[in-house]
C-alpha cells in the first residue's frame, strides 16, 4: 500500500487536465481515466498537504450514488477496470480505489446547483435582494434555514483561478439552450430530492450540491464528474441542526477554521496543514463514506 497521493504520474496515458482534485487522462476518443487524488482545495486554492484516503472516499461515494440514482439518469461510468490500463505495480498502486473509466463527453458549460437550505452564496444573495438566481424566496428566512422546496440555482463554470458566478435560469438557457436547461433543472431536482431523502436516513443533511451534465451523441443528458460527495455538496450532521446557525460541515471545516485562525490571506500558495488538522479531516471524509454507504 502506498501513502497519500498528491499527484498521479502515469507514463502510458496522455494527461489532459490536472483539476483541483482530479487528474484526467485520455484513453481514446471515447473514454477518459479520472484519478481522484488526495488533494484538497480550500477557498479555491489547492493545499500542498494531501488528505490520506480522500480520493478513495470521493470515488467510492460517487460510485455508490451513480448506482443508487441510476433510475433517474444515465451516468458516465463504465464497468471497465482502470487497473488494466497501466503496466507497472507502482502505477496500479496510484489508481487502486481512486480511479474510474468514464465516457468522454463534452461537459455543459454550467454547474447545476440545487439548494435545499439557504447558506453560502445563496444566503448572501438572498440577504442582498430576497432572491437567489432570480428565484424569489419568502421574507424572514434565517441563515441555513431549510427551504420549503429545493431550488435550482445554476452557476457559470469559471476557468481555473476564477470563481463561479450564480446566474439566473435565462442566462443559463442562453448558454446551453432552453430545452436542455429545462431538462437539467428537472433532473437535478429529482437527483437532489432522492439523495437528500436517503442521506437523512443515515443522519446526514445534504444542504446543497453541484452536479455536472453532458449531452451524448443522441442528445441524452448524462450525469458526469462526481456526485453527492463532500467536495461537491455541503454535508451537515443532522444531529443538532437548527436554522439560524450554520452547522460545522462534515469535511473541510477544520481546514477552513485553521486557515482563518492563522490569518492566511487566501492567496496562493496555501500553507501546509499540521498533522492534527490532516488527521481530523481524513477522519471526517471516512465518516461520511461509512455513514452513507451500507
Ligand atoms: N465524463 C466526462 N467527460 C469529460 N470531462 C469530464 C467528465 N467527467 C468529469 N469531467 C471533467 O473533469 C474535471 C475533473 O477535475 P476536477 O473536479 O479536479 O476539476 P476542478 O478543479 O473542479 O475543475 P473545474 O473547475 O474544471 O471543474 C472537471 O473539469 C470535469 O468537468
Ligand atoms: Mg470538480
Amino acid at each position: 500500500m502506498m501513502g497519500p497521493l498528491l499527484t498521479s504520474e502515469l507514463s502510458g496515458l496522455r494527461l489532459l487536465n490536472r483539476g483541483k482534485v482530479r487528474d484526467v487522462y485520455e484513453i481514446d476518443a471515447e473514454r477518459l481515466l479520472i484519478v481522484a487524488t488526495d488533494r484538497l482545495s480550500a477557498f479555491d486554492v489547492v493545499s500542498p498537504t494531501p488528505i490520506p484516503d480522500k480520493g478513495r472516499v470521493l470515488t467510492a461515494l460517487s460510485r455508490f450514488w451513480f448506482g443508487y440514482l441510476g433510475g433517474i439518469t444515465a451516468h458516465h461510468l463504465t464497468d471497465e477496470d482502470p487497473l488494466a490500463l497501466v503496466g507497472t505495480a507502482r502505477e496500479r498502486d496510484q489508481l487502486a480505489g481512486r480511479s474510474l473509466v468514464v465516457r468522454r463527453l463534452a461537459p455543459l458549460p454550467i454547474e447545476a446547483i440545487v439548494r435545499g437550505y439557504l447558506v453560502g452564496s445563496g444566503w448572501r444573495d438572498y440577504r442582498r435582494g430576497g432572491e437567489v438566481c432570480g428565484i424569489r424566496l419568502p421574507d424572514g428566512l434565517r441563515e441555513a434555514e431549510r427551504l420549503e422546496q429545493p431550488i435550482f440555482t445554476p452557476s457559470t463554470k469559471a476557468a481555473a483561478g476564477a470563481h463561479d458566478e450564480n446566474i439566473d435560469f435565462e442566462q443559463a438557457s442562453r448558454a446551453v439552450g432552453r430545452d436542455t436547461m429545462e431538462r437539467v433543472r428537472e433532473l437535478s431536482l429529482r437527483l437532489y430530492r432522492q439523495a437528500a431523502r436517503y442521506a437523512l436516513t443515515r443522519g446526514i443533511i445534504i444542504a446543497d450540491t453541484k452536479c455536472e451534465f453532458a449531452l451524448d451523441r443522441s442528445g441524452a443528458l448524462v450525469l458526469i464528474d462526481e456526485v453527492f460527495t463532500p467536495d461537491s455538496s455541503r454535508f451537515w450532521p443532522a444531529d443538532g441542526y437548527a436554522p439560524g446557525r450554520v452547522p460545522a460541515s462534515f469535511d473541510k471545516q477544520y481546514v477552513r477554521d485553521y486557515l482563518e485562525r492563522i490569518g492566511w490571506d487566501k492567496r496562493p500558495p496555501a500553507p501546509a496543514l499540521p498533522d492534527e488538522v490532516v488527521a481530523e479531516t481524513a477522519r471526517k471524509y471516512r465518516e461520511a463514506l461509512e455513514r452513507l454507504v451500507p
